[in-house]
C-alpha cells in the first residue's frame, strides 16, 4: 500500500477497468479510496462487486479526490471537463489517458494553474504487461509524475517523453498491439493454407511471439541482431525474408506508422 489519497477515474471503462484492477492487485491504495464513475450505473454495480471500489454516477464526487483520471473517450472529454471544472480543487492532480487530447486543452477547460500528466497507454494493460508512455504538463512537476507512473506501473511499464512525442508513441505502442495481431492473423492464414490446426497454429504462433519479446528483451540485442541469428544462408528463414523483402513489407510497415502518427496529429489538432 504506498498511497493514501483518493482516485477518482472519470469514465469506467475498459482501460480504466484495467488500470483499476491493477491497482487493487498492487495494492496501490485501499479499494474504497478509488472511486469509478459513469453514466451506466450497471457497468458500476459490476464494477464494484469486482474490485470493492466505491462508485458513482455522479463526476462531482471529483471534489473529494486528490488524483483525477480522465479515462473518458476523446469525443466526450470537452463536454467532462466543462462538467468537472467547477468541482476540481485547486490541487487536485489530473492524469489523462485521452488520446489526442492535449494537456494545454485540459488546462485551458480547467481554468487556472492545473497539475496535468498527460499518459498513452496501450491494451496489454489488461493483462498487466502495458507500455505507458507519460508527459507532463506546464504545471506538472517530478512528483506529479511519480505519482502516475506509480498508478500506470500497477499494469506494466513506464517510460517519460515530452508531450510533442506521444503522436509518434501513438504509432508505435499505441496502436502497436493491432500490428502485431495483422502479424499473427497472416501467419495463422497461412499455417492453415498448410494444413494444421486452429489450436496448435494459435499454440505455437502466441508463444513465438512471447519468446520472442522476452528474448530481445533478456538478450538486449537488437531485433537486427536476433533476426540475423535465425537466419542461416540458403536456410528457411532467409527464403521467407527474401520474400517479405521483395514484397517491400518493411517500408510498408514504416508506412504505416507514419500514417498512424499523421492521423494522431490530426485528431490532436481537432
Ligand atoms: N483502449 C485502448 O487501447 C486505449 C489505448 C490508449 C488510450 N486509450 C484512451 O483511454 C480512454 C478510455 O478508453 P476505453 O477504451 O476505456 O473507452 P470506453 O470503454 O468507451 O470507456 C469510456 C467510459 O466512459 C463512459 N462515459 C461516457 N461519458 C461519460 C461521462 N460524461 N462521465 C463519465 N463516464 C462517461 C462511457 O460510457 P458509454 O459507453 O455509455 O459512453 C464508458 O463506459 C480513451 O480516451 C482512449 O483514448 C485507450
Amino acid at each position: 500500500m504506498i498511497m493514501e489519497s483518493k482516485v477518482v477515474f472519470v469514465g469506467a471503462g475498459n482501460m480504466a477497468e484495467a488500470i483499476v484492477s491493477g491497482m487493487v492487485a498492487a495494492e496501490f491504495c485501499e479499494p474504497e479510496k478509488i472511486i469509478m464513475t459513469d453514466v451506466r450505473p450497471e457497468r458500476l454495480k459490476d464494477l464494484e462487486a469486482e474490485y470493492g471500489v466505491s462508485v458513482s454516477t455522479d463526476n462531482g464526487v471529483i471534489q473529494n479526490a486528490e488524483i483525477v483520471v480522465l479515462s473518458v473517450k476523446p469525443q466526450v472529454m470537452d463536454a467532462v471537463l466543462r462538467e468537472i471544472a467547477p468541482f476540481l480543487r485547486e490541487e487536485t492532480l489530473v492524469v489523462s489517458i485521452a488520446a489526442g487530447i492535449s494537456c494545454a486543452k485540459i488546462e485551458a477547460s480547467l481554468k487556472g494553474e492545473r497539475r496535468v500528466v498527460r499518459v498513452m497507454p496501450n491494451t496489454p494493460a489488461l493483462v498487466g504487461q502495458g507500455a505507458a508512455a507519460l508527459a507532463a504538463g506546464a504545471h506538472a512537476d517530478e512528483a506529479d509524475l511519480e505519482v502516475a507512473e506509480a498508478i500506470l506501473q500497477c499494469v506494466g511499464l513506464t517510460v517519460r517523453v515530452e508531450e510533442n512525442e506521444l503522436d509518434a508513441v501513438t504509432a508505435l505502442s499505441g496502436s502497436g498491439p493491432a500490428y502485431v495481431f495483422y502479424l499473427i492473423e497472416a501467419m495463422l492464414a497461412a499455417a492453415e493454407q498448410m494444413g494444421l490446426s486452429p489450436n496448435v497454429s494459435r499454440t505455437l504462433a502466441v508463444q513465438t511471439v512471447e519468446g520472442v519479446a522476452r528474448l530481445m528483451r533478456d538478450s538486449g540485442e537488437s531485433a537486427t541482431v536476433l533476426r540475423e541469428r535465425v537466419t542461416s544462408k540458403g536456410g528457411t528463414t532467409e527464403a521467407a525474408i527474401r520474400s517479405l523483402d521483395a514484397s517491400g513489407v518493411k517500408a510498408a510497415i514504416v508506412k504505416a506508422l507514419h500514417a498512424a502518427k499523421t492521423r494522431s496529429e490530426e485528431l490532436s489538432n481537432g
